[in-house]
């Protein structure tokens, strides 16, 4: 501009400064995650206020932290913490030689941070503990975050989803959903065999363990009566073609931290046999544990689902659950 002094500021961001997490770093970690849970909850308010409080998050990280053999990094920048990562081995050998980050176990204020969060974690968990299958609970509405870790490698297996509890009356249908009796326990024995065989199969590949009908039944006759868990099944034609079991949130270890939600009802279990797929028994059996869920007095439902799993990623996302946290996976190979 003609006669103005023309002054150019340049504006470099200072230096980043990762390393390995310590005890420290506890506090100034759970208040990130504290802001990420606020974020979150303004997309999804079903989800837990409590680990909007800082303490509450604070306990969440140094829980993450005091996991056998947790490791992780942290990310400063001018003397503020910008950004954590946390990640513990599971035992069960179902998921290889693993390392896993939970909900409480990432929080950043610039996304891309989380690149080099992971570049310090990964010395550990890699070429020193050979923890080559990684897998990540991110909130499914950070789109930035998601990002980052697809920068790094990472897809989505696994989705954890809420709804709210049903305004109206179940949907018209031919199916006929009761309670289990007794007297279904074979069926439902070969019920529970269908969902790990579905799964094993293209494009899941998961390598959860199949059970025999007969392993189903012993353990059906055992628990049937607790009052737990409620069982439903459906019948097309007066024959029971598939089963569902709803339960209180809280009996599944897989919901932890900040992907807990207090008072919240469980689809835990679901499945159609193959000839009888697609006809509605599969929606008729979900709406009965919502309906279960709302007379029971939970305040939302939460389930989830693999993604690669073509048949329930389609039937619960119609049936209103929304993606709250996205499992991802990287297996460290070739
Ligand atoms: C998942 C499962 C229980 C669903 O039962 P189902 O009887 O096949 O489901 P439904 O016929 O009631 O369909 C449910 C919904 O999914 C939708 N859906 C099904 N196939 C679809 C497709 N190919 N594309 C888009 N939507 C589809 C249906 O349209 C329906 O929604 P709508 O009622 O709004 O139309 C059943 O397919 C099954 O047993 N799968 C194998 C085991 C399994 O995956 N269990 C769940 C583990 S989390």
């Amino acid at each position: 501009m003609p006669g103005s002094a023309g002054v150019r500021i340049f504006s470099r961001m200072s230096r980043l400064d990762v390393r390995p997490f310590a005890a420290d770093d506890i506090p100034s970690a759970g208040r990130l995650l504290a802001q990420r849970h606020r974020r979150h909850r303004l997309a999804q308010p079903l989800l837990s206020a409590r680990f909007e409080d800082v303490e509450v998050a604070v306990e969440a990280v140094r829980a993450a932290f005091e996991a056998d053999d947790a490791s992780g990094a942290v990310a400063w920048r001018d003397g503020e913490m910008v950004g954590y990562l946390l990640g513990a081995p599971k035992p069960s050998p179902l998921w290889g030689p693993n390392v896993w980050v939970e909900a409480a176990g990432q929080a950043v204020t610039e996304a891309d941070v989380m690149r080099d969060l992971y570049g310090v974690a990964a010395t550990r968990w890699v070429p020193e503990s050979g923890f080559k299958a990684q897998y990540v609970i991110v909130p499914a509405t950070d789109q930035e975050l998601v990002r980052a870790w697809f920068r790094l490698g990472f897809g989505q297996q696994h989705a954890h989803g809420i709804r709210g509890l049903p305004t109206g009356p179940p949907s018209p249908t031919k199916v006929v959903i009761r309670r289990a009796a007794r007297a279904d326990i074979p069926t439902l024995a070969q019920l529970e065999v269908e969902l790990p065989a579905h799964q094993g199969l293209a494009p899941t590949f998961s390598a959860g363990k199949v059970p025999t009908v007969e392993e189903n039944i012993a353990e059906w006759e055992e628990d049937f009566d607790d009052p737990s868990y409620a069982t439903f099944v459906a019948e097309l034609d007066g024959e029971v073609v598939g089963s569902a079991v709803g339960c209180a949130l809280s009996k599944s270890s897989s919901h932890a931290g900040p992907a807990s939600v207090d008072n919240a009802g469980f689809l835990g279990f679901a499945a159609v046999f193959p000839s009888a797929r697609g006809a509605g028994a599969g929606r008729a059996l979900g709406e009965a544990v919502l309906a279960w869920a709302a007379e029971s007095g939970f305040d939302c439902v939460v389930t989830d689902w693999r993604v690669t799993n073509l048949l329930s990623s389609r039937a619960w996302p119609a049936l209103g659950f929304e993606e709250t946290f996205l499992r991802l996976h990287r297996l460290v190979g070739y």
